[in-house]
């Protein structure tokens, strides 16, 4: 039985991520998150940060990582993933910087960086709590169809669906990256918990695959089916009629 719960909005979606994450941080239990971007996320980043500034949370003993980035993007340009954590989230916590393990796009050895990406993580003794965003073709990170299942940090090209979805974020369609680094579905299903948000009219094809609750690998997300510490966030204009 999937833990689904329908938000009546995204304003709603984004208190209730934001609430979920403080639950976890305050269970003692909970210090390494792996991070989501896209718009799905922004309110629950917002919400979070918002908390931070009243005293209700902290992020002193959090280990944060992110999920993906653009292959061969530098963490300096805006367009990164890395810049959109900054941005978003991590300038606005109290996360010492050293605690916090953004995935380099623009390492010149892409194979040892996603190997040192999973060392980072084994050291933070695995992933606690992963937040996901939901990707049109059901990807989750940049985890696309079709990849397999059983990999950690890895290189992959990204699926035509994944770069029209991003062409809005850039000048044309010749600099969209096809290129992109992301963790594995392996150490995603390896986290204690992961909570999945789901955002978005792009999605109704993706979300009625995962509700569907057959793995299937044309549609990653199904890769979450039988997750003890699955939790799904999604807003209720998804909700199959
Ligand atoms: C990108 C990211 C995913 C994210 C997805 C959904 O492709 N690589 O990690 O989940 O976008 O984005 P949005 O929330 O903007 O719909």
């Amino acid at each position: 039985k999937l833990d689904v719960t329908w938000a009546t909005d995204r304003a709603a979606m984004a208190e209730l991520a934001a609430a979920y994450v403080c639950a976890s941080l305050g269970d003692g239990l909970t210090t390494s998150l792996a991070l989501p971007t896209g718009d799905t996320p922004i309110g629950m980043y917002e919400c979070l940060a918002e908390r931070r500034r009243r005293g209700e949370v902290s992020f002193r003993n959090a280990k944060l990582f992110n999920l993906d980035e653009y292959a061969g993007m530098s963490p300096e340009n805006p367009r990164s993933y890395h810049a959109f954590m900054r941005r978003h989230f991590i300038d606005h916590i109290d996360v010492p910087s050293q605690q916090v393990r953004l995935l380099r796009g623009d390492a010149p050895d892409a194979a040892e960086e996603c190997r040192a990406y999973d060392r980072a993580i084994a050291a933070a003794g695995g992933i606690d709590l992963a937040i996901l965003g939901l990707g049109a073709n059901g990807h989750i990170a940049f985890n696309e169809p079709g990849v397999p299942w059983d990999l950690d940090t890895h290189v992959v090209e990204l699926d035509r669906r994944t770069r029209q979805a991003h062409r809005p974020n850039f000048p044309d369609e010749a600099s969209v990256p096809r290129i992109g680094v992301t963790m594995g579905i392996r150490t995603l299903k390896a986290a204690k918990k992961v909570l999945l948000l789901c955002a978005g009219e792009g999605k109704r094809e993706a979300m009625a695959a995962l509700l569907a609750g057959r793995e299937d690998h044309a549609w990653p997300v199904t890769s979450l089916l039988g997750h003890k510490g699955l939790s799904i966030l999604a807003e209720e204009a998804l909700k199959p009629c």
